[in-house]
């Protein structure tokens, strides 16, 4: 018998009170000064009742054209809806796009002739470069429509991705394709290709460094790694969100350091930081009501088209807020996933088309999975997959003559499985939900302390209240 589709009715009383909450908080933002901070929660807010309400609506619909997978870790291995992470980007994609006169609206109507707004008495230099408020100057529109474009590029991609079950070798690109966008309008928008130099480099390099096209090069390299690094950090029931999550939340936590009154006002990376806030929090709403349904036992899959997307956030919030070094110092785990896992991407150890773990019936248990070797591996190869083992970064098995015929897959959530023993599917993702805070509140510590060791300034004055 299908699922049923139907809400119960503690939902949608729940539901009903946070559409309520938030309509109540944009209809009185009306009467003060339009506060973009608090619409921009309140969208998050009615950006998760949507969500979660359309993906239980929707589900049987996905199935029915195909849009399914095995839950693999699973006795009866059911089929349940996939790509769910299409309905989040759509809701996302509209509210974003809904929002856009809350921080800009003034800005717009008042710094152009015409606007109907004549009696606000401005002068030249706002309107030349924007107010000093909590609102950003209309300039920074162009930027904002931008990462629209690239995340309703990346969705679309995303969708044909899953529709079309793209080769590894090929899809790693498609989050290139849909970052052209948002560096086009970075090129005739605002150009800036110049980096700091670390002060032990600067006798070298001066204090300034102008990488050119390089740097066009490393914001396509972040945009291509984010989506592809969450992509291959999952498998099991949660992961792909609640790491996104995770990731997204520090990231919120990182930018309320530069607002008042955790620096003093105002800081010049503020209008950056308030944009990615404008970013991250209705995605953390479209992302909170997808984990209530991926989450273990999941009743959804998110698709390749989350992942994408998820990843392109984090991409046009670190590139365009001008933090993407901060934003990869929270991908240490992915990092780490990637690193491990290239043997298996480049083929010099195969890579079967799953590496997620073995799901034990018996047990009910995850344990590691394996790639086969058919035919031994080289001496050279075998030598390096002895020390892993002996590292305990690798298990093996050998035959009779001692030739390995098995070895764990490459990926964070095999390793874990090796270091810890066998455990169950939600405890695994947990771990990794929590090695993923750790790693992240680390980084952010270490970003912010550390900094003085290698640049003249952290650019967040009053951190040492620490
Ligand atoms: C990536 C990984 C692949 C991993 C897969 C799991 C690389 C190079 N590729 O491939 O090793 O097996 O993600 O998502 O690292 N699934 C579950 N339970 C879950 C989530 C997914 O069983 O909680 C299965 C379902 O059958 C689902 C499928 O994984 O249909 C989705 O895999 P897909 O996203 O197409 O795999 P890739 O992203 O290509
Ligand atoms: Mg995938």
């Amino acid at each position: 018998m299908a699922p049923s589709t139907a809400l119960s009715a503690t939902e949608v009383y729940t539901l009903w009170v946070l559409i309520g909450t938030s309509i109540a908080i944009v209809a009185n933002s009306f009467h003060g000064d339009g506060e973009p901070l608090m619409v921009s929660f309140a969208f998050s807010l009615f950006a998760f009742a949507s969500t979660f309400s359309l993906i239980r609506w929707l589900g049987p619909s996905f199935m029915k054209v195909g849009l399914k997978g095995r839950d693999m870790a699973k006795a009866k291995r059911p089929e349940i809806p996939e790509t769910m992470g299409a309905v989040c980007a759509v809701v996302y994609l509209l509210l974003m796009i809904a929002f856009i006169p809350f921080p800009f609206y003034k800005d717009i109507v008042a710094a152009t002739s015409g606007g109907g707004n004549r009696d606000v008495v401005l002068h030249v230099e706002h309107v030349e470069t924007g107010r000093f408020l909590h609102r950003f100057p209309h300039n920074k529109l162009a930027s904002y429509l931008s990462g629209l474009l690239s995340l309703q590029a990346i969705t679309l991609l995303g969708i044909g991705d899953d529709l079309l079950d793209i080769r590894w070798r090929h899809k790693v690109l498609i989050p290139a394709l849909g970052a052209f966008p948002m560096l086009v309008v970075y090129f005739v928008d605002f150009g800036v290709t110049h980096v700091v130099v670390p002060v032990p480099l600067q006798r070298y390099f001066g204090q300034i460094f102008d990488l050119g096209f390089l740097y066009y090069v490393y914001m396509a390299a972040v945009a291509i790694f984010c989506p592809n690094s969450i992509n291959m950090l999952a498998g099991i029931n949660g992961v792909e969100v609640a790491q996104s999550l995770v990731i997204a939340v520090l990231l919120l936590l990182n930018d309320f350091l530069y607002l008042s009154p955790f620096t003093p006002y105002p800081h010049p990376a503020m209008d950056s930081h308030l944009f990615s806030i404008y970013f991250l929090l209705p995605f953390i709403g479209v992302s909170l009501a997808l984990l209530c349904h991926n989450w273990y036992p999941s009743k959804v899959f998110v698709g390749d088209t989350y992942c994408y997307f998820a990843g392109m956030v984090f991409a046009v919030v670190g590139i365009l807020g001008h933090f993407s070094k901060t934003l990869l110092l929270l991908f240490i785990p992915q990092m780490f996933n990637f690193l491990y896992s290239c043997p298996q991407l480049f083929h010099i150890i195969p890579c079967p088309r799953h590496r997620l773990p073995k799901f034990n019936a018996v047990t009910g248990l995850l344990e590691n999975s394996v790639t086969e070797w058919t035919v031994p591996p080289s001496p050279l190869i075998a030598a390096a997959l002895h020390l892993l083992h002996r590292l305990r970064l690798v298990g093996i098995k050998t035959n009779e003559n001692g030739d390995i015929v098995e070895s764990t897959n490459l990926t964070l959530l095999n390793l874990w499985i090796l270091w810890f023993g066998p455990m169950k599917e939600d405890r695994l993702a947990l771990s990794i939900v929590l090695l993923q805070t750790v790693c992240g509140l680390f980084a952010l510590f270490a970003r912010h302390q550390m900094a003085l060791l290698v640049f003249p300034a952290d650019n967040r004055s009053l951190w040492s209240f620490v």
